[in-house]
């Protein structure tokens, strides 16, 4: 392909719905997380942690892009700023059969800062660009950017303005919004999520402004009623800490978002459900306490939750623990009747 029309490529795909997606979550959005929200709602987008470029294309590739298909609609997470590195990774994900390609530009971490990854990249949105447009010309899949509203010393409506403006220019048209802006000196990742104000006007103010490209909202997001209210400014909302701690909530996503009934009739039958995963994953060397702190939110303000916690906590790392443990968990929690819930 001679390289003008390579460099004038769209990304014309749109790809699974992302009218409700559960955020990218470094040690927490594991697969064995994400295989229990696929058994809570069949249409939420799913995202991976972040997995650096460099990680993907010097590490074990396999196995940073390991998944089960059950978890579809799944989006890979880049972190990384080389173009070719990028492009390179974008092709792996279409390969590796992921639906979505986001690239990471909100991440406040130092680490990643030292290697050009992250919201530090919000201060270069040509270099953003260069690396979308190499992505998009690698993969079929969509391309997306995840990001904050500024960074600290480059916070005006007017720069933000030019990062959309730069990056939907080299053919991204779905961004994925947190409503603060990161504070690259001074405050911890984890500070980052919670210290920043939340400015969610300026996300509605972006899609008001830039109706063509696809917004989606991030931040501080918990319950249906706050989503609804952000779904009337912008195309979607992402969920991260309230979908990890209170996995049940996703329970409700397929039938108050996509007017289908959900797949889980109670907690326990989702949780029943991950189980032959489990056992293939622990016939596969997977220590049992690596995937079951992923199930401690599902009985989340239950009777009989905290049981359940601390039958996990004092059993699953014990040498040999096997299902039996999760299903004596589970024992410690009354079951409801289902069969006498009547659908809505
Ligand atoms: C433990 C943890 C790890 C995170 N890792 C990532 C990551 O790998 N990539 C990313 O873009 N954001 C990451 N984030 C940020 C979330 O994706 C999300 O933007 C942030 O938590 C705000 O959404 P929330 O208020 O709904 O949690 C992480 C957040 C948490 C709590």
């Amino acid at each position: 392909m001679p390289a003008q029309t390579v460099e004038n490529q769209v990304n014309t795909r749109f790809g699974p719905s992302r009218r409700f997606c559960v955020a990218p979550m470094m040690d927490w959005t594991t697969t064995h997380y994400r295989y229990l929200a696929r058994q809570l709602s069949r249409h939420a987008l799913l995202y991976t942690e972040m997995v650096t470029t460099g990680a993907l294309i010097h590490g074990d590739t396999s196995r940073f892009l390991r998944h089960d298909a059950a978890e579809y609609p799944l989006a890979l997470q880049l972190g990384g700023s080389n173009p070719q590195e990028l492009a390179h990774c974008a092709a792996l994900a279409e390969q590796y059969g992921f639906d979505e390609v986001n690239l990471n530009v909100g991440c406040p971490s130092d680490r990643v800062q030292n290697n050009m990854i992250g919201a530090c990249l919000m201060a270069c949105p040509d270099k953003v660009a260069e690396g979308v447009r190499a992505m998009i010309n690698a993969t079929g899949l969509p391309v997306t950017v995840k990001h904050r509203i500024g960074i600290d010393g480059r916070e005006s409506w007017e720069e933000l303005c030019e990062f959309i403006e730069k990056v939907s220019e080299a053919g991204c048209r779905t961004f994925i919004v947190h409503a603060r802006i990161a504070v690259l000196e001074g405050l911890s990742p984890k500070e980052n999520r919670d210290i920043p104000p939340l400015k969610y006007d300026w996300v509605y103010r972006l899609k008001a402004c830039y109706p063509h490209l696809e917004i989606i909202i991030n931040g501080g997001i918990k319950t249906f009623d706050e989503c609804r209210q952000h779904l009337e400014h912008t195309d979607g909302v992402m969920l991260g800490r309230e979908a990890y701690h209170n996995p049940w909530l996703l329970a409700g996503v397929d039938t108050e978002f996509f007017g289908q009934p959900g797949p889980a009739r109670s907690r326990h039958d989702a949780l029943r459900a991950v189980l032959p995963f489990i056992q293939d994953e622990l016939d596969r060397g997977v220590y049992l306490s690596h995937m079951s702190r992923h199930l401690m939110g599902l009985f989340h303000g239950q009777p009989g939750g905290r049981q359940f916690r601390r039958y996990i906590s004092e059993n699953a790392h014990k040498p040999g623990s096997g299902i039996e443990v999760i299903e004596q968990a589970m024992a410690r929690v009354p079951e409801p009747d289902v069969s006498l819930v009547v659908p809505a």
